[in-house]
């Protein structure tokens, strides 16, 4: 059982803890938070064995901790990063990595120096319907990859410290590096809208790698909750919904065929349309995958996949978007 340390209590740090509890590959040691209504909070929903604390710095030389698990903002994150990793202890981080490329290259390069896992909670990486378009695609079933559409639009929650592009394309950007082989875009162009205030509640990014194009969607200021991901191929084409109960993935037989003619360049396109397939897939919670496969990655010492190079590689991503985002 890996001995852990949560440190951030929010929306999503609840939803770590309860995964943290109910699962038997962690001894969940302690949990740190800052705010007052917060550690109330979190002494009502914890069990007693899960101490409450303010100081997360007075667990970093605890000899009975072996990891931290980080679900504070996205600003915070680093400088308790480092610190974990510096006294020792590996770390499980929520996404993004980091607020810059400079300060996930500094906790790549904390990790390989003190020989900690270092793992980026790139939740979609373990998710079961994204495992099952990948494998699809590695058969080759889908053929060539031709775009990748993803919309997650939603109302709110609205962050403070980083915005729409940070907090929601970073999902799709690492699904992206992950379906490329670690592929970096050749061009890409972002544009944002700050209606409410200094951060974009609404990113489009449009990206062209070697071989496929990508447009990314995100926003905080939707009438509607949309998780949706086209994934088109030169054979057939996948659509992910995941705001749908029992048919989150449809595989869709349909394409454009170029029928060649007797002549030299005389060809036609005629267009397919074939069956629609819903396959069975079991419902894994990610979450939880993610954390566990975390406790495995420190337990056969090997770095994650979503640890510290894929995260720079996501990070750069981000970065260079951030910098060419037209608000
Ligand atoms: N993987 C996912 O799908 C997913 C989904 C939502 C959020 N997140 C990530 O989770 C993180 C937290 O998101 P959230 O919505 O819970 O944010 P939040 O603002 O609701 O909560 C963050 C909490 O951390 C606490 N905190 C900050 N600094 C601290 C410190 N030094 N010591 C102790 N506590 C500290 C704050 O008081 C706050 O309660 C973010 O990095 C976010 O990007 C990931």
């Amino acid at each position: 059982m890996l001995r852990v340390v949560q440190v951030g209590y929010g929306y999503w740090g609840a939803n770590i803890a309860r995964k943290l509890t109910a699962s038997s590959r962690f001894d969940f040691k302690a949990l740190c938070e800052i705010l007052p209504d917060r550690i109330a909070k979190a002494r009502r929903e914890l069990p007693e064995s899960v101490r409450v604390w303010e100081h997360y710095e007075d667990y970093l030389e605890n000899p009975e901790i072996d990891a931290f698990v980080i679900a504070t903002q996205t600003e915070n994150t680093y400088e308790i990063g480092m610190k974990a990793m510096a006294a020792g202890k590996h770390v499980f981080m929520e996404k993004p990595l980091a607020t810059t490329v400079e300060r996930a290259l500094a906790l790549r390069e904390r990790a390989f120096s003190t020989g900690m896992i270092l793992h980026c909670d790139h939740i979609m990486l373990y998710n079961p319907y994204y495992r099952y378009i990948k494998k699809l695609y590695d058969a080759g079933e889908l053929g060539d990859l031709i775009y990748f559409d993803v919309e997650k639009l939603n109302l709110g929650p609205i962050r403070m410290d980083v915005n729409a592009l940070m907090d929601l394309a970073v999902h799709d950007v690492a699904v992206l590096d992950w379906f490329s082989d670690g592929q970096m875009p050749e061009q890409l162009s972002a544009f944002g809208a700050k209606p409410f205030g200094q951060q974009e509640t609404l990113t489009y990014l449009t990206m062209k790698y070697s071989s496929f194009l990508a447009q990314l969607k995100s926003s905080w200021v939707s009438p509607l909750k949309v998780r949706q991901t086209v994934v088109a191929g030169t054979r057939k084409m996948v659509i992910f919904d995941d705001m749908s109960l029992n048919e989150k993935v449809r595989i869709y037989d349909c394409g454009i065929d170029v029928i060649p003619a007797k002549e030299y360049m005389d060809y036609a396109f005629l267009t397919r349309r074939g069956d629609i397939h819903i396959p069975y897939i079991e419902f894994e919670d990610s979450l939880q995958n993610s954390l566990e496969y975390f406790e495995n990655c420190v337990q056969k010492g090997r770095q994650s996949r979503s640890g510290p190079d894929e995260a720079l590689r996501v990070m750069k991503v981000l970065e260079r978007a951030q910098k060419a985002m037209v608000s």
